[in-house]
């Protein structure tokens, strides 16, 4: 049986007790209609901060807000029951101090209802994450790709070849020993990701980190085939509603044209039919 299908909702000791017993199961959702259509199938529901690009339109994840976490934040608890949500801490949001951070992450977890956190970074965001996890504040962490450092990394490149596989390692054992429930590796190379996933206690959650991640996470919109502007390697179409949404408006457009919509049934009669 998975998290998910528990009586009681999912908790992070729930996702912490899954390594080695069944993979743990993600997707990302902001609004909730989607949380509610996630909820039942996945064992947490990430409102990840990808949803500055997706939702609003932005260039990169570094644009969006403590307010727009914690409103799309409360739309997915509301849209949940079983699936536990976590909330992305925003660019800018907790890497000034530990106190930064609990301050920040109590308020998400106040304000939306969300019972965990997810911050970016590993050896140099150790301190702060057992600073939150001493007061009560779950954490996901997430290494590898952190995109809220595309401009350090210069670009949304793959993280962990060559030298950069120690350095990665050394990442995720800090976030276990400080107490992280649970870690993202993105666009992390397979091999790596299996001997990470193999050495740490705690649950990893792959993104383009391959097969061996303890679980997997995409964004919903891409793996929906509602989000077409990048179309990353990791990603795989389960669906293609993107093009059905197309199609469905461009009928509506001309149907509208046509005056062919809205039809008699669509419509209310000026007097109401006499029942006999
Ligand atoms: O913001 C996000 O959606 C994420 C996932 C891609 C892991 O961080």
């Amino acid at each position: 049986m998975s998290a998910s299908t528990a009586l009681k909702p999912v908790l992070p000791p729930d996702i912490r007790a899954m390594k080695g017993r069944q993979p743990v199961v993600v997707l990302t959702a902001y609004t909730t209609p989607v949380a509610r259509l996630v909820d039942g199938h996945c064992d947490v529901v990430l409102v990840g901060d990808s949803l500055g690009m997706v939702l609003h339109g932005l260039p990169s994840t570094l644009g969006v807000t403590m307010e727009m976490m914690i409103l799309h934040g409360r739309a997915v608890v509301r849209g949940t029951q079983k699936a536990m949500p976590v909330i992305d801490m925003p660019f800018g949001s907790y890497e000034e101090s530990p106190e930064q951070a609990f301050r920040n992450a109590s308020r998400l977890m106040a304000e939306t209802g969300a019972p965990a956190v997810k911050l970016e970074g590993g050896v140099h965001m150790a301190e702060t994450i057992a600073f939150l996890s001493r007061r009560g504040v779950p954490v996901m962490a997430h290494v590898g790709l952190t995109p809220q450092s595309v401009n350090t990394f210069g670009g949304y490149k793959v993280v962990g070849r060559g030298a950069e596989a120690e350095k990665l390692m050394a990442d995720a054992q800090a976030i276990e020993a400080a107490g992280a429930f649970s870690v993202v590796l993105e666009k992390v190379p397979a091999g790596l990701a299996g001997r990470i996933t193999a050495a740490l206690a705690i649950p990893t959650i792959g993104i383009g980190a391959g097969v061996d991640c303890d679980g997997q996470v995409l964004v919903v919109d891409d793996m929906l085939g509602l989000f077409t502007d990048f179309r990353p390697k990791f990603v795989k179409r389960y669906a293609e509603l993107g093009r059905e949404a197309d199609a469905a408006i461009a009928a509506y457009a001309a149907e509208v044209r046509a005056r062919s919509f809205p039809a008699p049934e669509h419509a209310f009669p000026d007097e109401l039919p006499v029942k006999k």
